[in-house]
């Protein structure tokens, strides 16, 4: 594997990023209904979209948003989204995003981080608990509240 590099999502990436492919069964997982239910309260100014490269090719996504105000803890500093290709899961890109993630809310200020996930066979909960998210609570809608220190 080439070296990743995380980059702003933009008009030149954002078709790739749309068409990244998952594993079969992980299309589910891909948008908790806690943040469907939560999108109206996503403050555009705070969203965080970037894509991961290997070398030239697009191999990932991730959209963190930053709302210093919300309400709601899970949506302070929050992953929203995140989807690595199905040919290049299980090398590293799932936890690079994170941690630039991380890095750049700790740059914000933020001692915690969070992510709202639905448990399940073929779901996100080993992925999250490997780079060091614990379990802190469930959101109203019956999904896992992870949270990893900064
Ligand atoms: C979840 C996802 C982003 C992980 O990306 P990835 O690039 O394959 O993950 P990594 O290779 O960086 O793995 C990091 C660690 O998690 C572990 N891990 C990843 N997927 C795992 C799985 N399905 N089961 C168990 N462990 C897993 C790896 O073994 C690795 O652990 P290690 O570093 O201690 O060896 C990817 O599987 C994906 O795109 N899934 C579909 C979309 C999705 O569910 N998104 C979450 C929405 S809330």
């Amino acid at each position: 594997m080439a070296e990743l590099r995380i980059e702003e999502l933009t008009a030149g990436t954002i078709s790739a990023a749309n068409s990244l492919t998952l594993k079969p069964g992980q299309e589910a997982f891909l948008e908790p209904a806690t943040y469907t239910d939560a999108e109206q309260q996503l403050d555009p100014a705070g969203s965080w979209p970037r894509v991961i490269r290997d070398g030239d090719e697009v191999v990932g996504y991730i959209m963190g948003a930053f709302d210093q105000d919300a309400p709601q803890e899970y949506l302070r500093a929050a992953i929203w989204r995140i989807n690595v290709a199905a040919e290049a899961q299980g090398r590293g890109v799932g936890r690079f995003a994170i941690e630039a993630f991380a890095d750049e809310a700790r740059t914000r200020g933020f001692s915690r981080a969070t992510v709202v996930w639905a448990s399940g066979d073929g779901g996100p909960g080993a992925f999250f608990e490997s780079v060091g998210f614990r379990v802190v609570g469930q959101t109203p809608f019956g999904e896992n509240l992870g949270a990893l220190e900064l």
